[in-house]
């Protein structure tokens, strides 16, 4: 494993989560415990566990949390307890799909053990835990292998946000066919744009790269055009936060831009995601909620001041790069060239 991203601590519902507190990357590699409900929204909301995936994951954790007490109640009275977690978690950040597949897969895990009553839920949604745990870190592997059937033999790779291991309970989206096509013995360099305001790019996805071994060069994000216009980049590959029907791909902001600048530039433009993120219920990118974060992240990140008090800010965490700019949708399950509603559909057996 690159990185434990988090994990759960123990043999049942009474444990609880073990996770890095990726805020304080790359100063310090410091491990946290999550014990209670309100912790883990904190913990998801002020970015200490980010990424899709490894949102999703600890959501579904999260759930357990709250569940002290389950196994003396009865099975509505229980029902009641996990709806009511799972709407508390589901309001710890919004665009990010794979948080709701698995909060919705937790409550529909807890309604097949209904007729156990309320210690039966609580050890199926234990078990629903640590499948959605296992089931990721399988999926990011399957991920490699597809994705590195893509990449040649000595390309360099632009890559925005982090979407590797720190983002996943394995060993990332965007990241793993890096990964597994180095394994294999391609020669593989990145660039890592620092991605801005957070700078998840700067603070994780080069400290990741630079633990692993793997050749990665930091740009700020207002270098990309420049290294594509000369000629530095041979493919992108990024994660997503959620894939709507028709194929449109949300992911951090700044990604849309880079995909423009690789079909101006003839560059293939690769999103590697699980079927997780994908929302087939919207029909298009519009539809997705956007996260909007505070302006202090703009304004005075990371305790500096860098902009007067008081300036209007606009800070959406996401945006929509539309399907007809992505070359191919790598998940686990195979490949979505260019993808379309008709083909992914298909894809997820719609
Ligand atoms: O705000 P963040 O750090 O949670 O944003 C993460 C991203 O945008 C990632 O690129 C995305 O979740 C894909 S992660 C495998």
């Amino acid at each position: 494993m690159i990185v434990d991203t988090l994990h759960w601590v123990g043999e049942d519902c009474s444990g609880h989560v073990s996770m890095i507190e990726q805020t304080l990357l790359p100063g310090e590699h410091r491990r946290i415990d999550v014990k209670t409900v309100p912790e883990m929204v904190e913990a998801i909301r002020r970015l200490a566990v980010r990424g899709a995936p490894a949102i999703g994951v600890a959501a579904a954790f999260g759930v357990l949390l709250g569940l002290e007490g389950l196994e003396r109640r009865d099975a509505d009275d229980a029902m009641g307890v996990v709806r009511e977690t799972a709407a508390t978690l589901a309001r710890s950040r919004p665009t990010a799909v794979n948080l709701f597949w698995a909060l919705d897969r937790m409550v529909a895990r807890g309604e097949a053990e209904r007729a156990g009553g309320g210690a039966a839920i609580m050890a199926g949604l234990y078990q629903e835990a640590r499948t959605i745990h296992r089931e990721d870190q399988e999926a990011c592997s399957a991920m490699g292998d597809n994705g590195a059937a893509l990449i040649e033999d000595g390309w360099t790779i632009l890559t925005h946000c982090n979407a590797g291991a720190l983002a996943t309970a394995g060993m990332g989206t965007a990241l793993a066919p890096i990964y597994r096509a180095v394994e294999n013995g391609k020669r593989v360099s990145v660039y890592a744009d620092e991605t801005r305001p957070l700078l998840q790019g700067a603070r994780l996805t080069s400290w990741e790269l630079m633990q692993a071994g793997i050749d990665v060069t930091l740009i700020t994000d207002n270098t990309a055009a420049r290294v594509f216009s000369e000629g530095r980049i041979d493919a992108v590959i990024v994660g997503s936060d959620r894939i709507a029907g028709n194929g449109d791909v949300c992911n951090k902001i700044g990604t849309y831009g880079v995909a423009i600048l690789a079909r101006e530039h003839g560059v293939p433009f690769f999103v590697v995601a699980p079927r997780s993120t994908f929302d087939a219920s919207l029909a298009s990118g519009a539809e997705i909620p956007i996260e909007e974060r505070a302006a202090e992240e703009v304004t005075c990140g990371f305790g500096q001041r860098t902009a007067p008090e008081g300036v209007q800010v606009y800070s959406p965490a996401f945006d929509v790069t539309p399907a007809r700019l992505v070359t191919a949708i790598v998940t686990e399950a195979g490949v979505i060239a260019e993808p379309t509603s008709d083909s992914v559909g298909t894809h997820l057996g719609l």
